[in-house]
């Protein structure tokens, strides 16, 4: 095992059959030695900084039927708001006066608002917050929406595969949705320009280390700039409402491991897994992770973002509690770091 570990921080590239061998390592010791070289690999590259981003969780309609997400459009039960374009800006503005760099509108897919009224949105706050990167994370769209977004001054575009293996895919979405489109928007997005993030869940029904494998084997072919991994975590009003959650110690290892394949990503520690643990979270941060995203949303439509049972959305997650995440952060060693934090693989 340790010389797959070896290989792996030595820029190598694995076979799927050796990414599934690291997949079910349960050697404490080895495991132990990944999570070791994560953390001096995102040091040698980041320094101690994580980087902060504003989330703004734009809208909670969705047409997608996603079998395990509570936006899915057949849950009737789910509260749906949309934020106005001046809410979105006024939002953007006050993470901008505390020092947010960084905001990552993210909704259902929601047709409701046209390419331009977004392109229109997206324009305003490069003007409003000058120096700033605008992500979007809204599904996917035609590459003509994509494109006129990043014209319009969008530089990331966040949009998880979920999972890299088809008949796994076809079994988490109804038969609508499919692998292959998902796949061609990730390479529109790149071909485009953007900030690329992909990514996917730990612990999502039916999934084997076999698909876990075939998303780390993924993760090394197309080399996003941005993977947020995180653990399923059942919605009740949903079809997997009743399927156990994601482990959270398997999620810290995909995390691990995907920091040995991609050196310069900016891999978030998803609220997924802080609402399983805030000790998971803290782990992951100290074993590849070097993003966390804080809730800017309003607080009133916060409890309508659904997504999973008890999504974590006090504390600090909350943008009042950014000197508590400050404090958090410093009491292991690392440094809140406000700024944009670009991909270093990136070029303007
Ligand atoms: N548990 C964990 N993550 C989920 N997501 C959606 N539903 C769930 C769930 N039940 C994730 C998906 C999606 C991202 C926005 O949230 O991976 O891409």
């Amino acid at each position: 095992m340790q010389t797959l570990i070896d290989r792996l921080f030595q820029g190598e590239r694995l076979t799927q059959k050796e990414f599934q061998a690291l997949v079910l390592c349960e050697d404490q010791g080895a495991l132990e030695l990944l999570f070791q070289r994560a953390k001096e690999r995102t040091e040698e590259v980041f320094g101690n900084h994580v980087y902060i981003r504003g989330l703004i969780e734009i809208s909670s309609y969705c047409k997608q039927d996603c079998f395990y997400c509570g936006l899915r459009c057949s849950n009737k039960k789910a509260q749906r708001y949309r934020l106005s374009p001046e809410v979105i800006l006024a939002t953007c503005e006050q993470g901008y006066e505390m020092g947010f760099r960084t905001f990552v509108l993210q909704g259902g897919e929601d047709d409701f608002y046209t390419d331009e009224q977004m392109c229109d949105l997206i324009r305003e706050i490069c003007l409003s917050c000058p120096g700033s990167a605008v992500t979007l994370s809204f599904g996917e769209k035609s590459r003509r929406s994509y494109e006129a977004f990043r014209k319009a001054g969008a530089s990331r575009y966040l949009l998880r595969h979920e999972t890299a293996t088809a008949e796994h895919f076809s079994r988490l979405h109804p038969p609508g949705q499919r692998l292959d489109s998902r796949m061609e928007a990730l390479s529109a997005l790149k071909e485009l320009g953007f900030q690329v993030g992909a990514g996917f869940m730990v612990g999502s029904p039916f999934q084997t280390a076999e698909h876990l494998a075939a998303d780390l084997y993924f993760l090394q072919e197309f080399r996003p700039h941005m993977v947020g991994i995180g653990p399923f975590i059942p919605h009740t009003d949903t079809p997997f409402g009743k399927y156990a959650a994601g482990d959270s110690q398997q999620t810290v290892k995909m995390i691990a491991i995907t920091r040995g394949i991609l050196p310069g990503a900016l891999i978030p520690a998803t609220t997924a897994l802080a609402t399983l643990s805030q000790g998971s979270r803290l782990q992951a941060l100290q074993a590849g992770a070097n993003v966390v995203m804080p809730n800017l949303s309003p607080n009133e439509v916060r409890v309508k973002y659904n997504l999973y049972n008890n999504k974590l959305s006090t504390g600090t997650e909350s943008a009042q509690m950014l000197e508590a995440l400050r404090n958090e952060l410093a009491g292991c060693g690392r440094k809140m770091d406000l700024s944009r934090g670009d991909s270093p693989l990136w070029k303007a």
